[in-house]
């Protein structure tokens, strides 16, 4: 293949890259998108598994991912609620099963109002720190050096209570032990999300999915961009000055260009070579960036039986191995399909185990919450994004200890011609689909002002 000479180099055709590449094209400038893999989109991967289609990466839209919503629009793609009708599931740390309905989990009165309270708490500061620049604010510093589980305990002496608030940001968000990642992280979620009370609204942040799946943004978002997205050419190398850079990948796929955008997560950049070497700054602080762990799991049945005992799927335990489950029956499908949540720590004992008990370790966890009928579905799979070469993890990265504050001013700012854009690094968004779309709209518009 020729050296392709386009304004920017893309590395990456996921939604973050797609986005930045298509906004740039609009800008009157030429781009070459370069994808490792032979598909583009993604941790988002809407596949046909034994005859199921399933939501393999990122699927959920929320009414505050106005980014998303208004590309879900440009590009003609419809959403569709979730299944929410019927009561929800709830498992104690005694095992004990309450079918409950409303907001609250049906626990003591007194950890109801613990867990009111301590999301009062974080709603105040993330009001007061906001997604942007949490590293900015003058608690930064104080609080990421404090475990999100230590800043909980000294909040509170419930243990339900902790536990349950830690669900929703731990094993429910960040995928890492709370003890992992520092209580700034957990605020920049919440932030990330508008504020903690919609984080922990399965109703606002589960809100809506994407009829024929997330992953159809970006074979839209490409199919715009055609001959100037190349499939199977990962990036190995990157040569740069002022003047612009010369991106290689496998099989003589090499691209001059002025500018180049590494839209791939941050635990990836090490992958790929760069002459000159990143600065000392960069390369400090991607190695305190790096993607948690959570095993999604799909069940798909005949019919969506729970539905007909009055259950909506939902379920929630903190102590339990599947600490989420939900129903996820597709657009218009006559099957009903459940899925589940396996996260860090737990994600780690379940590969410990062959395929067969690990997958009836996680069925029998979920029929804790819906019944026997749960442990024999038609079609069962285990999304395992820790395997993929060109992801390594999932949802996406956080800093760890300390690291968002010492950091985080630097991880959007551009080396030279090198820009960075994903997910992992956005504001509002942050770890979502429409934190990857604002970051890709935001870098195009950098590099366009720059380039004019
Ligand atoms: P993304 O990782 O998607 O794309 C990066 C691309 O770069 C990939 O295609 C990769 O192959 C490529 N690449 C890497 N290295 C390369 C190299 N050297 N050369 C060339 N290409 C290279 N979000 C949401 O909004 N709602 C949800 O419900 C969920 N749920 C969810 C579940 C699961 C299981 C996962 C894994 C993720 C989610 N997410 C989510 C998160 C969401 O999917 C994620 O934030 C976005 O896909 C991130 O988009 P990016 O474009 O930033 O990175």
């Amino acid at each position: 293949m020729p050296t392709l000479s386009r304004d920017v180099a893309i590395v990456g055709a996921g939604p973050s890259g797609l986005t930045a590449a298509y906004e740039l094209t609009k800008a009157g400038l030429t781009v070459a998108v370069l994808e490792a893999r032979e598909r583009v989109g993604g941790r988002t991967w809407t596949d046909i598994v034994d005859g199921a289609s399933l939501e393999i990466g990122g699927q959920w839209v929320s009414p505050d991912q106005t980014a998303l919503q208004a590309l879900l629009d440009e590009l003609g793609l419809a959403t569709f609620p979730r299944y929410r009708d019927g009561s929800s599931v709830y498992v104690a740390p005694n095992g004990e099963r309450t079918v409950y309905d409303g907001d609250d989990f049906p626990v003591a009165e007194k950890t109801i109002a613990e867990m009111n309270r301590l999301i009062a708490v974080i709603d105040d500061l993330v009001t007061e720190i906001g997604a942007d620049e949490p590293w900015a604010h003058p608690r930064a510093a104080e609080l990421d050096s404090i475990s999100f589980r230590r800043w909980l305990e000294d909040q509170t002496h419930d243990v339900e209570a902790i536990n349950n608030i830690s669900l929703f940001v731990a094993g429910g968000m960040l995928t890492k032990p709370a003890h992992a990642f520092s209580t700034l992280q957990a605020v920049l979620m919440a932030a990330s999300a508008g504020s903690f009370s919609n984080l922990v609204d399965e109703d606002f942040i589960l809100d809506r999915r994407v009829v024929g799946g997330m992953q159809e943004v970006s074979v839209r978002l490409a199919a715009r961009l055609a001959d100037d997205v190349i499939l199977g050419a990962p990036v190995r190398s990157v040569r740069w000055s002022d003047s612009g850079v010369t991106v290689v990948a496998d099989d003589g796929v090499e691209v001059k260009a002025r500018k180049v955008i590494l839209a791939v997560p941050p635990n990836l950049y090490s992958r790929i070579s760069f002459d000159p070497p990143l600065p000392r700054r960069q390369h400090q602080m991607h190695q305190h960036q790096s993607l948690g762990l959570v095993i999604k799991v799909h069940a798909v049945y005949d019919t969506p039986f729970w539905r007909e005992e009055g259950l909506s799927g939902t379920g929630f335990s903190g102590s339990e191995l599947v600490q989420e489950v939900y129903d996820n029956t597709n657009h218009e499908d006559p099957r009903g399909t459940l899925v589940g949540f396996v996260s860090d720590e737990k994600a780690d004992r379940m590969f410990e185990l062959s395929a067969a008990e690990r997958k009836a370790a996680i069925l029998a966890s979920m029929a804790r919450f819906l019944g026997p009928k749960t442990l024999d579905p038609v079609v069962y799979y285990e999304s395992d994004w820790g395997s993929e070469e060109w992801t390594r993890g999932a949802y996406a990265a956080s800093f760890d200890l300390g690291g968002l504050s010492r950091y985080g001013k630097d991880q959007r700012s551009p080396v030279g011609p090198i820009h960075f854009s994903c997910s992992d690094i956005a504001g509002a968004g942050y770890q979502h689909v429409d934190g990857a779309v604002r970051m890709g709209a935001a870098t195009a518009q950098s590099i366009a002002d720059l380039l004019a």
